[in-house]
């Protein structure tokens, strides 16, 4: 039988991950009593017993307010150590992170610190434990064109630390055609480019998300199997695919694990990867993502040892880091 630790032993690449989707309650309490921030729970208990979501608007309007306890590049330093040690400790060995700085700068916090703070601890997990990774600047789809423009510009600065730029929030009403401008100007500056697109909007988005903004990977993509048109299209152009099982159990976008795309688009042809998302919400780091689907789905030691090595080619560390990790 395949053991969690033989899972969690297999070295990977976390390639869907949005950082702040790491804050695990207990440091939420922590960073707002640091920060005199007033959280609407009163303890670690009742705000987990919130963590039951109806689809993924439910789950975004807790994410959104729950990060607003993180205040300072230490705070982010914090809770980016926090997680690179969860995840190192579940295989992880490259991690390309997601974040959000629309809903950090609408706050008052500077896009710096953000970077700066997320930054350090990488800097620390390499040095500590020779994990790699990079930041990838995430703009908030249901906020206006203008304020991702915004972010970019910022974000062009950085280009120490920022590889790319993905899509993320409330998918549905808002295309990524919405868009096509800022990832252009993004590719230009030689950013890598990904986008949520499929999770819980339809095929066409994901078809969008290909043509208009030129996305190397698609995060989530799992309504492609909607299409089969597309799916040998993602094959055909060997698109990966960032999947997040747990969280799609948790946000209802599919509605038992045992109906999970997965293997259906592997058995397609196309790569898939195996992701968390955010795990701190949807109960499970990365190595705890491929047990689920072992237990729902079946795992073979291969398929495993396949979508293992799958994030690592598909990730953007250099040829030299990738061969390491292989
Ligand atoms: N932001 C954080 N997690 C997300 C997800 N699963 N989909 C869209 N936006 C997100
Ligand atoms: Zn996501």
């Amino acid at each position: 039988a395949l053991t969690d630790d033989a899972l969690y032993a297999l070295p990977k690449a976390e390639l869907h991950l949005h950082i702040e989707g790491t804050l695990e309650p207990e440091l939420a309490f922590e960073l707002a009593a640091r920060n005199g921030v007033d959280l609407p729970y009163a303890t670690v208990e009742e705000l987990s017993a919130q963590y039951d979501f109806d689809d993924l608007q439910s789950f975004l309007d807790l994410y959104y307010a729950t990060m607003a306890v993180l205040r300072t590049r230490e705070d982010f330093a914090e809770l980016t150590r926090r997680y690179l040690r969860r995840a190192h400790a579940q295989g992880v060995r490259h991690a390309e992170l997601f974040f959000d700085p629309q809903a950090h700068t609408a706050r008052g916090v500077a896009f710096d610190d953000v970077v700066d703070g997320i930054g350090d601890a990488l800097d620390e997990a390499g040095r500590e434990f020779g994990m790699s990774g990079g930041l990838i600047l995430c703009f908030l789809r249901d906020q206006p064109v203008a304020s991702a423009e915004e972010a970019l510009t910022a974000g062009l600065r950085r280009t120490d630390r920022i590889v790319g730029v993905g899509l993320d929030s409330a998918e549905v009403g808002y295309p990524p055609s919405l868009f096509e401008d800022v990832y252009a100007r993004a590719r230009a500056a030689g950013l890598h480019a990904v986008a949520h697109a499929g999770e819980e909007g339809p095929p066409a988005y994901v078809r969008e998300a290909l043509d208009l903004l030129h996305a190397e990977r698609i995060d989530h993509g799992i309504r492609s199997i909607e299409d089969p048109e597309l799916v040998a299209r993602l094959a055909g152009e060997h698109i990966p695919l960032t999947v997040c099982p747990l969280s799609n159990v948790r946000l209802r976008a599919t509605p038992d694990l045992r109906d999970h795309p997965l293997h259906r688009l592997d058995a397609a042809g196309v790569r898939v990867t195996v992701n968390s998302d955010d795990p701190a919400y949807f109960g499970g780091y990365a190595g705890q993502n491929f047990a689920a689907v072992r237990d729902a789905l079946g795992l073979t030691a291969d398929q495993a040892r396949r979508f293992a090595r799958t994030s690592i080619e598909a990730s953007f560390a250099s040829d030299e880091r990738k061969a390491e990790l292989l």
